[in-house]
This record gives structure tokens, C-alpha cells and sequence, in this order.
């Protein structure tokens, strides 16, 4: 602590004496607004200057939040976490499983929203059977059947120009809704079927539950005081996920692996998490690497070379064909890097620390803006472009390609790829659960689509939204044309 600044030094919005810095968020002009996360970030980046930090003190109901924007910063942040980490996420969700609901959670709350000893009980008993590489492969085949029907139905949905429907992004939703189903659940819950009723009602909660958080979270938490709308949509999309996982639950799947196990308390709880985390981060994530890919014609080709040579014909995919595709995985990684699903991360830090020269005291909330560090040229040369090359291990693949992206390749295997600078499924203890699964899921479909078409857009720039996961505002229209078959 010694020749550290103080914590009062860090630079960031000045707060208001009584209504601190709330008000700006309440107001909604940007960058202060929670649709605009975005520019939020950036606008701390700027304030941060060559000091690698800033903060925004005295929102209400927080403790005061801290920036770092450094990689060697978070990985000291991360690697100095003790054996509880404790993730400053949803007070409004402690709020429903703790106090609302009690009497149905009692002392098995699940992983989000939960700390300390009932988390680290809890994360024990499902660790294994979800996040094992084996758990992983073996929900390979049961993914595959989803992908493909998925990627039939694409089909049906295109009009006469050949484009996608404007709400394809939803038909993402209910892609990764029946992917979790049929991991989780061990069951088909019918969400590509065009007239499935319940399916509907689940993406519609899924909806609300996602669009009232940033509100109950970031805006005065008038929801303590009295039902406001954005509360009601809340509790009830969590009710609706809660009688959903209470009837669903059969004897396949993940869940029912871990109910013989724990019981099916458990088993139901660990269910809704998983729907309620599960879905909108893999549909994001799908929607913004098929947009990069749509726009970058000579990534789109590489890919599709990838999988002529390695994709079997006819028969259900199984994880050694997805071993075989390398340039896919970078694919993948590039998207989440330039578009991240959850722009930052945080962990509310257990004792008093030095960030970025700055004393911090214990209990301050660290935000790592992983989405800043990812797009910033210290780390990732020309981070605008999207060249999964970057991520290739093996020089010689970075080589056979054309003289730009040489180039680029060259300037990243100058500073490296600091392991921290772009972490879009967390860190450490705590680190994303559904991680293995999110990329097979991902990975199956990306497959599919780009094997089977030419996908291209004909578009102006997506623009992007905070709600809490990062997605675009406009319409997917994408252009899909059968792949001349010649070529394979
Ligand atoms: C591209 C897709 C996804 C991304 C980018 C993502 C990202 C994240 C991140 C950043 C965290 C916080 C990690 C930390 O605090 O260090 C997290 C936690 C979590 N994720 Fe994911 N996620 C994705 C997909 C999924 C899926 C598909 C599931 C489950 C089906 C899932 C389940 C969870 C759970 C349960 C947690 C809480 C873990 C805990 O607190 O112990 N995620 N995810």
C-alpha cells in the first residue's frame, strides 16, 4: 500500500452530493445508459488514461465499481482470488432466491446470484457431470440433432431473396432453448416446432428476465420499495422458468445425472440457472460470428475449405470431427473477442488491494472490461478486423494466406496473446460452467451453416445493445446461397 494513490484519485464521473452518480444512468444519455454499455466503457477508457483505471462511485444501492483496464492488472485480480470468489452480479436475483422464493431454494440457492459457502456447496455437486471435457463430448450427438434441425429449418424460414426473416435473432433463442433442453433436460421442449405454445411463453420470459435486470440493477432500486413493472416482468418470468424446470425434469440429461446423485431439488435449481444463463449468451454469440463471417468473404472461404475436407457425410457428428477443426475454434474465439456476449466481469474484491497503482479497499466491486481490452491495439493489432488466424498456434497456418492478414498475424505474434486480455467466458473458481458446452453447441452450428451455404450481407453495420448480453439491434437478415457443390 505504500506508494499507491489514493483510492479517492481514481478518476470517473463526479458524483452528486445525495444522488452520487445514479442520476446519469436514471436519465439514460449516453454513454451513461444501460443499453449503451458499450460506450459506457469507453468512456471510462478515456478517463482511465495512461493511470490504467477508473471508477464510478456511489450508485445506489452499490458499493462503489473499479476499472481496470489492463490484462496483467486482471490476471493479478483473478490469480489472487480466494477460494470463495465472490461475482458482483444481481442483487434483484439474491433478492428473488433468497428472500422472495426461500421457501422453495432454503439453502440450495444454485450458482447465480449465490456466494460463499452455499455457492461453493453447490458448484462441488454439479461441477463434474457439466463442465468435465467429457461432459462436453458426450453432448455432442444430442446437440448434432438439434443443429441439423435447426439448420432445416433455416431453410423453410428464407423469402423469395433468399434472405432470413427479420426475427431470425429469436430463432436463435429458441436454437440454444432446445440445445440447454436436450442437455439439461434430456428432453425435446419443441422449440422449433412453428406453433409450440409453451416454447413461445419460455423465450418470452426469457425476454423479460433479461431486459428487466439491467433496470432493477442499474437504475435507482425503486423496486425495494414498491412492484415497479420491470419487477413484475421479473418475478414472473422466473416463476414461469421455476414450474417449467419442476415439469420438464425426466430421467436423461445432465440434470437427471446429478438429481440421482443430489436429489431433485437440486437437479431443478441447477436447471434454471442453466436455462436462465444459457440461452441468450449462445444465441448472441451464434448471431455475431455469423455476421462476421457473412463479411469477411475470404474467412468464410477458409472455414468452408475446413470443413469439405473434414466434415463426414451422412452420419451424426461426434467430438473427434470437431477436434479436426481448428480454424473453426478461431473463428469462434475472434467473434467473442471483437463482440464479446458479456462485455465485463467482475469480482467484489475479499480484502484491501493495490489496482493499477490505486489503493482499492475491500469490498469495492472490480469490473474487468474485457470487451475494451479486446478491442485495443496493445493486445490485439488492428482489432477491428476479424482475423482468426490470429488465434492459429501454428505459424505455417497463419502463412498460407494473403499478404494483410500475413501481416497482421506477424504484428500479434509480436506482443503475444496475454491469456487475459480477452477472457469472454471469466476466470478461475468461478469461471463460466456451461463453457465446454457453449462451444460445442456453437461449433456444431457454425458448422452446419457454413458447410451447407455461402452466407452473406447485404446490410449496413449492425449496431449493438447491452440487455445484459451484447447483441444487435437490427434485424439478421442474412444472405444464404446453396454452396456449389463443385467445389467440395
Ligand atoms: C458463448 C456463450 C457463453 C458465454 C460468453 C458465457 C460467459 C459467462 C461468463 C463471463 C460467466 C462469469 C464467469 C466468471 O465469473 O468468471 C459465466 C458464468 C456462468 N455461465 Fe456462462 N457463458 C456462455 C454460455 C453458457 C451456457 C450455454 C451455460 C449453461 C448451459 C452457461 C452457464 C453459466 C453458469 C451456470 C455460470 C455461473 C457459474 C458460477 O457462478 O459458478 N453459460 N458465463
Amino acid at each position: 500500500m505504500g506508494n499507491a494513490r489514493r483510492f479517492a484519485m481514481i478518476p470517473g464521473p463526479k458524483p452528486l452530493p445525495i444522488i452520487g452518480n445514479s442520476w446519469r444512468f436514471a436519465l439514460g444519455q449516453k454513454p451513461w445508459r444501460t443499453k449503451s454499455l458499450d460506450a459506457t466503457l469507453w468512456r471510462l477508457r478515456e478517463l482511465a488514461g495512461s493511470g490504467g483505471a477508473a471508477k464510478v462511485a456511489k450508485l445506489f444501492g452499490h458499493p462503489d465499481l473499479v476499472f481496470p483496464f489492463c490484462a496483467e492488472e486482471t490476471a493479478k485480480i483473478y490469480r489472487r482470488e480466494d477460494s470463495l470468489p465472490y461475482r458482483a452480479v444481481a442483487p434483484c436475483l439474491k433478492h428473488y432466491k433468497q428472500e422472495l422464493r426461500k421457501d422453495f431454494f432454503g439453502d440450495e440457492p444454485g450458482l447465480i446470484g449465490v456466494h460463499g459457502m452455499p455457492w461453493s456447496k453447490f458448484r462441488s455437486k454439479v461441477s463434474k457431470a457439466l463442465a468435465s471435457p467429457e461432459a462436453a463430448r458426450s453432448a455432442v450427438p444430442c446437440l448434432d440433432y438439434v443443429a441439423e434441425d435447426f439448420v432445416k429449418k433455416m431453410e423453410s424460414l428464407l423469402d423469395e431473396n433468399s434472405e432470413l426473416p427479420k426475427d431470425y435473432l429469436t430463432e436463435l433463442y429458441k436454437w440454444a432453448l432446445e440445445s440447454v433442453g436436450a442437455w439439461a433436460l434430456g428432453t425435446r421442449l419443441g422449440c422449433l416446432s412453428n406453433d409450440d405454445v409453451a416454447a413461445k411463453d419460455i423465450i418470452r420470459s426469457i425476454h423479460g428476465f433479461f431486459h428487466s435486470v439491467p433496470e432493477l440493477e442499474l437504475s435507482a432500486p425503486l423496486w425495494r420499495l414498491y412492484s415497479t413493472p420491470a419487477y413484475k416482468t421479473y418475478v414472473d418470468a422466473l416463476d414461469s422458468f421455476r414450474s417449467l424446470c419442476l415439469k420438464r425434469l425426466t430421467d436423461k440429461g445432465i440434470c437427471a445425472s446429478i438429481a440421482k446423485v443430489s436429489g431433485e431439488k437440486v437437479a431443478t435449481i441447477l436447471a434454471l440457472d442453466l436455462l436462465l444463463v444459457g440461452v441468450d449468451t449462445t444465441a448472441a454469440a451464434a448471431a455475431s460470428t455469423v455476421y462476421l463471417l457473412a463479411k469477411n468473404e475470404r474467412a468464410q472461404r477458409r472455414l468452408q475449405g475446413e470443413l469439405d475436407k473434414n466434415l463426414p457425410a451422412g452420419r451424426i457428428l461426434n467430438s473427434r470431427d470437431l477436434d479436426r477443426l481448428p480454424y473453426l475454434r478461431a473463428c469462434l474465439k475472434e467473434a467473442l473477442r471483437i463482440k464479446p456476449v458479456i462485455l465485463g466481469n467482475g469480482r467484489c474484491i475479499q480484502s484491501d488491494a493495490v489496482i493499477s497503482g490505486y489503493e482499492v479497499p475491500k469490498g469495492s466491486h472490480i469490473v474487468f472490461p474485457h470487451y475494451i481490452m479486446s478491442n485495443e491495439e496493445r493486445y490485439f493489432p488492428s482489432p477491428e478486423e476479424y482475423v482468426p488466424e490470429r488465434w492459429l498456434r501454428d505459424a505455417k497456418h497463419q502463412s498460407d494466406t494473403e499478404p494483410h492478414t500475413v501481416d497482421v498475424c506477424r504484428r500479434q505474434r509480436v506482443v503475444g496473446i496475454h491469456p487475459f486480455a480477452s477472457l469472454p467466458f471469466g476466470f478461475g473458481r468461478r469461471m463460466c460452467i456451461g463453457k465446454r458446452f457453449a462451444e460445442v453447441e456453437l461449433q456444431l452450428l457454425l458448422a452446419k451453416i457454413f458447410h451447407k451455404y455461402d452466407v452473406s450481407w447485404r446490410h449496413g453495420e449492425l449496431t449493438y445493445s447491452v440487455t445484459p448480453t451484447y447483441i444487435p439491434n437490427e434485424p439478421l437478415q442474412f444472405t444464404l446461397k446453396h454452396r456449389d457443390k463443385r467445389c467440395q
